[in-house]
């Protein structure tokens, strides 16, 4: 499967544009979230096939519980009908499901489901599929920073044995590789709070559509993209 050279380990999605995918059809903002669904499929499907060990995806941010409560009431059932129906799946394609973020701030029905799919799915091997949910990045530095700083309090840890490996260690993708592809839709060029001490290095592709036009091709294109970069980290 693995045919092309330099495949990235680890690929992380901002997936934007449902909204204004929505209205540019006249359709209601939730049949946006909806079509984006599909593109979820796609991308994990696109990352199977290439061999990416680690899809993250930015699911819910720590902002978007600002959003309407009908929108956010429509997200989580979208997201638990999701994980429902796409277990099967995800077994079959021995995909791990994985989750970042304050989950606790997740409505109990919606945790519920997402703690059973990632425990359905633990011994799965291929791809650790990890929704982002909830999150934000400057919460997720600051609470690693204050169980550092308890550390410290209790005696565990000395302030000149902080490392990058400690910081890294004590945020919620502790488990994982830091991302080398950072993808996002719709053309807006910002990081929006989404791992921002991960990203260091990750080479960046845009595209100009909306996140619920996204399909296979376009990791395979993004995944291309990447392959042409030189990435020197900061050397020459
Ligand atoms: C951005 O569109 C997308 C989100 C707020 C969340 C992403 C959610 C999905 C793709 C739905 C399904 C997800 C899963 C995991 C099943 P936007 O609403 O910010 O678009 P806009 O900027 O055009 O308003």
């Amino acid at each position: 499967m693995n045919q092309l050279p330099d495949i990235p380990k680890h690929i992380a999605i901002i997936m934007d544009g449902n909204g204004r995918w929505a209205k540019m059809h006249g359709l209601p903002r939730a049949q946006g979230h909806r079509a984006g669904a599909e593109s979820v499929r796609e991308a994990i499907d696109a990352c199977k096939e290439l061999g990416v060990e680690y899809l993250t995806l930015y699911a819910f941010s720590s902002e978007n519980w600002n959003r309407p409560e009908a929108e956010v009431a429509g997200l989580m059932l979208l997201l638990e009908k999701f994980l429902t129906s796409k277990l099967d799946d995800l077994m079959k394609q021995n995909v791990r499901l994985h989750a970042i973020g304050q989950l606790d701030r997740l409505p109990a029905s919606t945790l519920a489901i997402l703690n059973d799919v990632i425990d359905k799915t633990n011994n799965n091997s291929s791809l650790t599929l990890t929704l982002a949910l909830s999150y934000g990045s400057r919460e997720e530095i600051t609470s690693a920073t204050k169980r550092i700083a308890e550390k410290i309090k209790d005696g565990l840890l000395q302030p000149d044995q902080i490392t990058n490996e400690i910081v890294s260690q004590h945020l919620y993708t502790a488990e994982m590789p830091d991302p080398d592809l950072l993808i996002r839709t719709s053309g807006e060029m910002r990081v929006s709070n989404f791992l921002l001490w991960q990203i260091s290095y990750a080479e960046i592709v845009i595209f100009d559509k909306f996140w619920p036009e996204f399909r296979q091709g376009d990791v395979f294109a993004a995944v291309a993209e990447y392959q042409k970069r030189h990435r020197r980290y900061g050397g020459v």
